[in-house]
């Protein structure tokens, strides 16, 4: 709303805020929240609707308050894919990412946050809700992180709270752990790493870092790889001590007896719901190639989307005309830039041949 009325009493601090809101409109190809594009076979949304229905008989009853089973099958995924011993005491699990995020400014946002921009717009928009105090941390012209820089400004700012995506959004450019741990040295508080996209990189996770450093904290999430973004599970791993002060700012049974039962089945069923990250990893390089084979320059990108830039229409007239021809992707308020998901073969397909029509 672009004038509040005045009867509203209004916390002062939302007052200059836009909520969240990436277009939702019907597009023959759906290319802008960097969702899974493959959906669950019919057999697997067959086993989550008969657990729900078995959770169902007792909906009279709150979940677990502390969603334990959940939080041991998101620790053994962990481990199987890091060579980690986490148990569920170093794992939060919440309604997605975002509340993970948001509970991590309540708990520790009291001197301030920094992350760097562009990087994914709900980590300052979260600390503005709260009323943390944010700094926009700097990067290179081509968006890469320069370490020295970065940690110059942690030191500066002294923040209780530094964020670091990997791979970045909107950029898809990622951090290796070397660079990682030289960022915590110089964090006076938590290193929170965002890896919502790294089940599509190469890298090693920061994980694997928190055992030796109790400070790095990683958030994680159901909605890209696992192709769950529906059902609204995101997670944390950390050392047990970040997790207990978690549960001080959680609200009760934040977690619905549906959720949890939903999440348990995709995990018992993560080889299939994985499956399908190799696809999306070639078809990224596909993508790529025929993005370059336009003429444009394209950010390197380790996640499920790609950055690019180097048309000479402005960027939301490109996006317009896109979204004209049935194509919805992301005009992620970068001068020049649009960013696009992988999605499936076919949508791909579409949105070539749209951006090649719209180009030449
Ligand atoms: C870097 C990053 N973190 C977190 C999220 C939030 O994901 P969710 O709340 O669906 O887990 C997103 C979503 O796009 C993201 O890009």
């Amino acid at each position: 709303m672009s004038q509040w009325p005045e009867w509203l009493p209004l916390v002062d601090r939302l007052s200059g805020l836009a909520p969240y809101g990436a277009p939702q409109v019907p597009a023959q190809a759906t290319l802008n929240t960097n969702e899974n594009p493959y959906s669950l076979s019919p057999e697997l949304s067959q086993a989550i609707a008969a657990r729900i229905q078995e959770s169902a008989l007792h909906l009279n009853r709150y979940p677990d308050r502390d969603a334990n089973v959940l939080r041991a099958g998101l620790a053994s995924f962990i481990n199987s894919q890091s060579s980690t011993t986490f148990s569920a005491e170093n794992i939060w699990a919440a309604n997605g990412s975002n509340e993970i995020i948001q509970s991590l400014f309540l708990a520790f946002g009291n001197s301030g946050a920094i992350g760097f921009t562009p990087s994914y717009s709900m980590h300052p928009l979260i600390a503005r809700v709260i009323g943390c105090q944010w700094r926009n941390g700097s990067r290179r012209q081509d968006f890469s992180l320069d370490i020295e820089v970065a940690k110059r400004e942690i030191s500066e700012s002294a923040p209780t709270l530094t964020f670091i995506t990997t791979p970045n959004n909107p950029t898809g450019s990622s951090l290796s752990i070397e660079e990682i741990l030289d960022l915590a040295k110089v964090c006076p508080g938590l290193l929170v790493v965002d890896e919502a996209y790294a089940e599509f990189s190469d890298e090693q996770s920061a994980v694997t870092l928190i055992a030796a450093n109790p400070k790095i904290v990683v958030i994680r999430t159901m909605s890209k790889a696992f192709s769950f973004a529906g059902a609204r599970v995101g997670y944390l791993v950390a050392d047990p001590a970040v997790i207990s002060a978690l549960f001080l700012v959680r609200l009760p049974y934040h977690l619905s007896s549906i959720t949890q039962a939903a999440a348990e089945v995709a995990l018992e069923h993560q080889d299939e719901l994985l499956a399908n990250v190799d696809r999306l990893i070639a078809a990224r390089e596909k993508l790529r190639i025929a993005l370059v084979g336009l003429g444009l320059t394209v950010t390197p990108s380790k996640a499920n989307f790609l950055l690019f830039s180097g048309f000479d229409i402005p960027a939301p007239e490109l996006w317009q005309k896109l979204l004209d021809k049935g194509v919805l992707i992301r005009d992620v308020g970068l001068s020049a830039h649009l960013r696009v998901t992988v999605g499936s073969e076919a949508e791909n397909e579409l949105f070539i041949k749209a951006l090649t029509s719209i180009l030449r």
